[in-house]
């Protein structure tokens, strides 16, 4: 893979303006290590432990509403390249913590004001979440209007994430200014990822039409946020009356009744295939 410059690539230090999107409950650490040995930046979720040495193009995210002491978060992030949070307002004392224990910081944000909020509080960059993304989705705005509201509010790097899928719409958020671009859904059919097999067979059976923006899996009540996730698992939610938040992972038992997320992307979900070869497609214009 030919590599690209970018005010991301220069930060992180890596080969290619590419970020592996937090996958919680599903992602891992192999597929974090292929993405980054592919020139980008892997991300695991809070739960997935890291080994030492942790001196690569490595971070793990954090949801707000879940957010563990800051000591915690220190010790966790440690040597790890990027620690990055969604779900809540951007704070200082956040990002500080992060800072202490040597990780650059990022904020995933649905709003050019949450992105200046999260420039504010002393992020390194940002990433801009469309409305097309899968799983929990932060704002109401499409990518491409996000990205130019975000690109000209704050100086840090920008990461555009939402429904990317295909070669052309890198090279096309690329072109548009992007710093990089961020991908979740497109990795869930990959053999690295903890996706359970059913739910990846109705990934690559979906087009995008078949997602759906609901409020419907709010934990029972903990922690009410739309979702997009395919509308097959909707309805076998509401028919098993399941609410919880967690994605199938590959040893669930009712897959298709649980949230199967998924961004308008899924319509570029193929076939099963390793996190290289996704990488290798996605970037095959840029550069
Ligand atoms: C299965 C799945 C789980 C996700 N879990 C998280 C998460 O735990 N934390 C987070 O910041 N974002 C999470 N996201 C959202 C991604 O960070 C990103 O915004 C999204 O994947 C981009 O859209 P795409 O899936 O169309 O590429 C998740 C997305 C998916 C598909």
């Amino acid at each position: 893979m030919v590599a690209m410059r970018t005010r991301f690539t220069e930060l992180i230090g890596c080969r290619l303006p590419f970020q592996l999107a937090v996958l919680g409950g599903v992602g891992t650490l192999e597929l974090s290590r292929a993405v980054e040995q592919a020139g980008g930046l892997g991300m695991v979720p809070r739960l997935v432990r890291v080994p030492e040495p942790r001196s690569t193009a490595l971070g793990k995210g954090f949801l707000i509403p879940y957010l563990p002491p800051l000591e915690e978060v220190v010790e966790d992030v440690r040597g790890l390249r990027v620690a990055e949070f969604f779900w809540g307002e951007p704070q200082a004392a956040i990002a500080a913590a992060a800072h202490s224990a040597g990780s650059l910081v990022s904020w995933q944000v649905g709003s050019a004001e949450e992105a200046r909020a999260a420039e504010a509080a002393g992020c390194d960059l940002v990433v801009a979440q469309g409305v097309e993304a899968g799983g929990h989705v932060r704002g109401t705005q499409p990518l491409d209007e996000l990205l130019a509201e975000v690109l000209s509010a704050v100086s840090v790097p920008v990461v555009a994430a939402g429904g990317i899928g295909s070669a052309e719409r890198v090279a096309q958020l690329i072109a548009a200014g992007a710093d990089a671009v961020r991908v979740g859904t497109r990795f869930l059919a990959c053999p690295e990822c903890d996706t359970h097999s059913d739910y990846v067979q109705a990934l690559i059976a979906a087009s995008a039409g078949d997602t759906v923006l609901t409020d419907h899996f709010d934990g029972d009540g903990q922690w009410p946020a739309p979702v997009r996730v395919l509308r097959l698992s909707l309805e076998g939610a509401i028919r098993a009356r399941n609410r919880g938040t967690a994605a199938p992972s590959a040893t669930a038992e009712a897959p298709l009744a649980m949230a199967c997320y998924a961004g308008l992307s899924v319509e570029h979900v193929r076939e099963v295939k390793p996190a290289v070869e996704v990488v290798r497609e996605l970037m095959s214009l840029v550069g």
